[in-house]
């Protein structure tokens, strides 16, 4: 097998999506500061990583030269959508807004911890005894797409035409390949807005206990509907996409195990620690793309205006010279902060949410009464530039 090098870096080769830690060693090692010629730097080490996360210098607008760049909005549905959510606005437009969002967010999502364990005990319930069983389709969708749809206030039987719509919405978080996807995007975001907007305004006349009436009752005329519906459409495809991932993550490295960790059988606080470790060590977002607004200096190199500077939190999350033994799994450590969910002003909004989630999923599918699960050796990562999820993850369910 040929040594990986930081010249060799290239995001897309199916062998850096099936094992990115080799590359990104290499990367802090020899070049942490790295230009690559593909047009994008990419910083690797834990310091600088949170330091870039924390400088308003890198915005998170999309790129001038971008299809869902501002001056598109009126063109296509995918621009207008695109500025309108908070993971792609800068301050002073960001602050506002997220704090609005997040304040319901939070608030609407910090005691549903019954909720999420009836969730992920009926959708363990499902599972066929003596079968394979994607754990990605068959467990995993169902829970989060079922739990954010809850949250938000769409009605159950939405959730899985939410879940197509969420999974369609993600790909505005990385390059469009060709014209036709382009076009499909942007009909995709065309029926779920939509969708949330006809919501909104059944749940105006009507209000009931979910997120959506929370909005609309609190608008006071500085947040427009397209701003709130498109929000909307965000939480919720991160509900799904990122609870898939990060919990499978989880799950993949725990079937790996040959004894499952004690402190999956602790407290509600040993379980959310093991799940930060998990996550610490397959991170579902691999890296956070940031245009410069002006020349920045790290590490003696010069990183000019309006440059593609990739951030990353995977290897970060890496980093020997902050976490110790960093490849272990060391579920009983006490480690430093991980960058998992990011850090700063646009740090994860739902990421106490995420971790109450998977901890109800854990307890649910290791229960003493629960059947054994049974993991399947070889792991299929999805080709998806930045994402560091399973396409699938089959297991064998045993009585
Ligand atoms: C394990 C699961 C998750 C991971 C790994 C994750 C990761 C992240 C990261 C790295 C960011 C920062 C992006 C940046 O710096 O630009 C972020 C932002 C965000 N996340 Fe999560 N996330 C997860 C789950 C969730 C969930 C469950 C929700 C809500 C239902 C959510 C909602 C958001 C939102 C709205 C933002 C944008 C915040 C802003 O730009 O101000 N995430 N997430």
């Amino acid at each position: 097998m040929q040594e990986s090098t930081a010249s060799s870096f290239e995001p897309n080769d199916p062998a850096t999506i099936d094992d990115p830690f080799p590359v990104y060693k290499a990367l802090r090692d020899q070049d942490p500061v790295h230009w690559n010629p593909k047009g994008f730097w990419f910083i690797s080490r834990y310091e600088d990583v949170l330091a870039c996360l924390k400088d308003a210098r890198f915005s998170n607008q999309p790129a001038p030269f971008a299809l869902v760049h501002a001056r598109n909005r009126s063109k296509f549905v995918a621009a207008d959508v695109a500025n309108n959510l908070i993971a792609f606005k800068d301050a002073p437009d960001h602050t506002e807004l997220r704090a609005w969002l997040a304040r319901n967010f939070v608030r609407r999502t910090q005691n549903q911890q019954d909720r999420f364990a009836a969730l992920a005990a009926a959708s363990c319930k499902t599972l066929s005894l003596g079968g394979n069983v994607d754990l990605v389709s068959e467990f995993a969708i169902p829970f989060s797409s079922r739990a954010i749809c809850a949250v938000l206030g769409f009605p159950e039987a939405d959730a899985p035409r939410v879940a197509e719509w969420s999974n369609d919405f993600f790909r505005l978080f990385h390059a469009i390949p060709d014209g036709d996807e382009f076009h499909r995007l942007n009909d995709s975001l065309r029926a779920f807005r939509q969708h949330v907007l006809d919501l909104m305004a059944l749940r105006r006349a009507a209000p009931i206990e979910d997120l959506i009436s929370d909005l609309v009752s609190k608008m006071d005329g500085s947040v427009s509907d397209h701003e709130v519906a498109d929000n909307v459409m965000l939480l919720a495809a991160d509900g799904i996409g990122n609870v898939q991932s990060g919990l499978t993550n989880c799950l993949s490295i725990l079937l790996q195990q040959d004894r499952l960790p004690e402190p999956l059988f602790g407290s509600t606080k040993d379980v959310s620690k093991l799940v930060d470790e998990c996550l610490r060590l397959e991170s579902p977002g691999q890296y956070q793309g940031r245009i410069t607004k002006e020349s920045v200096q790290i590490r003696g190199k010069t990183i000019r205006a309006r440059s593609i500077v990739l951030l990353g939190l995977a290897s970060a999350n890496r980093d020997e010279a902050v976490f110790e033994n960093a490849d272990a799994f060391r579920p009983l450590d006490t480690r430093p902060q991980h960058l998992a969910f990011g850090a700063g002003s646009h740090m994860c909004l739902g990421n106490a949410m995420v971790r109450t989630e998977i901890v109800h999923a854990l307890r649910a599918l290791f229960a003493e009464d629960a059947p054994r699960l049974v993991a399947q050796p070889h792991r299929h990562w999805l080709a998806r530039p930045g994402h560091r999820w399973l396409e699938k993850l089959d297991v064998e369910v045993l009585a």
